[in-house]
């Protein structure tokens, strides 16, 4: 059995958590800075890592005291080395460094996207071949796993990652950050009204965002224009609609031609309501690809994820080094 103290802090959320064998969670603390950046529309990446420093001591002593335990108890220290906010990232770097360096540890740095897909070994044990969803607010890929720990990214967003664009929309309604919860609410209440072109990018994996998010600019412009009362609701639907499926029909694209063992989403955007309802019921077609949801507490930035993916490294006795360091636009590899 091994302990993990897993630090992460890659953009607006610093957390500590403490994992046992890669999927027992023995605590999982995060401190979200959402209320402050909200203010600002956005992430202010040097208002993030002045939080950061603030918060990570509090944060570390917090998961530790949840779990019963002290840093000599821990058999590895792990960290998100990126991708992410550079000065975000330093400080989670640091952290860990320290307690590596205090308390005599191995460290384990890890990468943030490889945190989000092994967040579904929290759900069951991951099978492979595997096809990941990965949709954050920064990344929009179809990333195939033919083994454990091995990433291809097979599908990439052309241009804006599908969390950008619902923080872009809510920002042009007006309904704040960050944009993804509130779109999904909002589109519930929402009906068929507008109508938005699906993006195309025929023959690939690949996706594209941002012809949709101008889309919503130019037909609120066209509403004003024409003095038609905006219904907020469903200018949400609309875009939901597109976004959604432009996900899953890629997704069940690359599901029939691979045949993978199982499908995990992961990242911010696998919260979304819609999503979850669409992919379920487009897998009932694919019987033996198993599909697995994470749970919402682990689908936003988190540290029991890194926790679970640091987990592969420990089992491989492949620890960091001292020259290690924060790598802000750090690629998943094979
Ligand atoms: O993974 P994450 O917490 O941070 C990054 O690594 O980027 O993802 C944050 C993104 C934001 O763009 C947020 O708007 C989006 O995930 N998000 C959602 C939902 N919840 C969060 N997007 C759509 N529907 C949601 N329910
Ligand atoms: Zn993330």
């Amino acid at each position: 059995m091994a302990k993990i103290l897993a630090i992460e802090s890659s953009c607006d959320e610093t957390a500590c958590a403490i994992i046992e064998d890669g999927h027992v969670v023995l605590s999982n603390v995060v401190s979200t800075q959402i209320d402050t950046h909200k203010q600002f529309g956005g992430v202010v990446p040097e208002v993030a890592s002045r939080l950061h420093v603030e918060k990570i001591s509090i944060v570390i002593k917090e998961a530790l005291e949840k779990a019963g335990m002290s840093v000599q108890d821990v058999d590895a220290i792990a960290y998100t080395k990126g991708p992410g906010l550079i000065g975000s990232l330093h400080v989670g770097v640091q952290a860990a460094k320290t307690l590596a360096l205090m308390y005599k540890k191995p460290m384990l740095p890890t990468n943030h996207m490889a945190g989000h897909i092994y967040a579904n070994a929290f759900v069951k044990e991951l099978k492979f071949p595997l096809l990941a969803l990965v949709i954050s607010g920064g990344h929009s890929q179809l990333v195939w796993m033919k083994e454990e720990y091995s990433f291809e990214i097979i599908g990439d967003t052309l241009d804006d990652a599908v969390g950008e664009a619902y923080d872009k929309v809510s920002r042009v309604l007006g309904t704040g950050y960050p944009g993804g919860p509130v779109i999904d609410k909002l589109a519930k209440q929402g009906k068929e009204h507008y109508f938005l072109k699906t993006p195309k990018t025929d023959g690939t994996y690949d996706f594209s965002f941002s012809g949709l998010k101008s889309s919503v600019l130019q037909l609120i412009q066209r509403e004003e224009k024409l003095g038609n009362p905006l219904v907020k609701e469903d200018v949400a639907f609309a875009f939901q609609e597109v976004a959604i499926h432009s996900l899953v029909d890629k997704t069940v694209a690359a599901i029939r031609d691979k045949k993978p063992a199982m499908l995990v989403l992961a990242g911010g955007v696998s919260a979304n309501s819609r999503l979850r309802e669409v992919m379920a019921e487009k897998m009932q077609a694919f019987p033996e690809t198993d599909l697995i949801l994470p749970p919402l507490s682990v689908c936003m930035d988190n540290a029991a994820m890194i926790g679970a993916a640091a987990w592969v490294a420990w089992q491989r006795q492949e620890f960091g080094t001292w020259e290690d360091s924060a790598d802000s636009s750090m690629e998943l590899s094979v």
